[in-house]
């Protein structure tokens, strides 16, 4: 089965890019692995999946798989997919450090190898959410969920697009690119998508997504990562840099 060629150029971007990833973010991860975002906000605190244990769970876009491992140690039934074979490669040698097992997919999340309604929740952070359009993302996760099923992701916000400076590349405190030009952004050797707060509304509508929460991010004073060039402390306690999306696929035939 082919893949798109946004899909073949992320691929060849992360299966590059893998190594040096997890070298400078894995131990940060698995240290707090059942937690989002680039400054690791709790699930606990952040109540996007609701009880795990004995559920199904796809995460899609998982490179090392800190979280499934962690889902896995909470009693779940974890399913892991990258498009990276050497983020895959991680994942597997993390599974065997912690004594734990569950499938680990190798495919793009546009067009997803599993059947219809295999599971009771898809969680993606900074994961394939990011990387994929929306408009094929979104169509595949409502076919995978259950009915009465929970899609969570967590991405960058809109507001940290509009003031991320190409020119300094960073965050900055003035707005710098148009909101309603949001879309897909080509960087160098990968692609990344976002969607205005009203387009990703209409788009889990017209798929059978009700929207539950969206839970923006704001980390604590004093909040440590080592995703250092994402947003600093400072910016990230005044706007929201990353937030969590919570839909639920409705449980009536549509
Ligand atoms: C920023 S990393 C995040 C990985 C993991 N969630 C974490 O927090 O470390 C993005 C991941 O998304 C994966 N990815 C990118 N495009 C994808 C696609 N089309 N389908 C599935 N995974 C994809 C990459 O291979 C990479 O492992």
């Amino acid at each position: 089965m082919g893949i798109s060629r946004d899909a073949a150029k992320n691929r060849r971007y992360w299966d590059e890019r893998a190594d040096d990833y997890q070298a400078e973010h894995g131990e940060f991860l698995h240290g707090a692995p059942m937690a989002w975002g680039t400054f690791r906000i709790p699930e606990e605190e952040v109540g996007a999946l609701g009880e795990v244990r004995g559920k199904g769970v796809l995460e899609l876009g998982c490179g090392a798989a800190q979280w499934s491992i962690a889902l896995a140690r909470a009693g779940a039934r974890p399913v892991g997919l990258d498009n990276s074979r050497r983020q895959l490669a991680h994942a597997r040698r993390g599974m065997r450090r912690a004594g734990v097992e569950f499938p680990l997919v190798h495919a793009a999340a546009e067009r997803v190898p599993l059947p219809d309604r295999s599971f009771d929740a898809i969680l993606s952070d900074h994961g394939a959410m990011s990387f994929v359009d929306p408009e094929r993302s979104v169509p595949e996760c409502a076919r995978l969920l259950r009915p009465g099923g929970i899609l969570a992701f967590c991405m960058s916000t809109p507001f940290r697009d509009a003031c991320w400076s190409e020119r300094s590349e960073r965050v900055v405190r003035t707005l710098q690119a148009p909101y309603f030009e949001v879309g897909r952004w080509e960087g160098e050797g990968h692609v990344e998508f976002q969607l205005a707060y009203g387009a990703w509304i209409r788009l889990f509508r017209r798929h059978g997504l009700g929207v539950e929460d969206l839970v923006e991010l704001r980390p604590p004073e004093g909040a440590r990562t080592t995703y250092t060039d994402y947003a600093p402390l400072s910016w990230a306690r005044r706007w929201p840099a990353e937030h969590v999306w919570v839909v639920r696929r409705e449980s009536a035939e549509r």
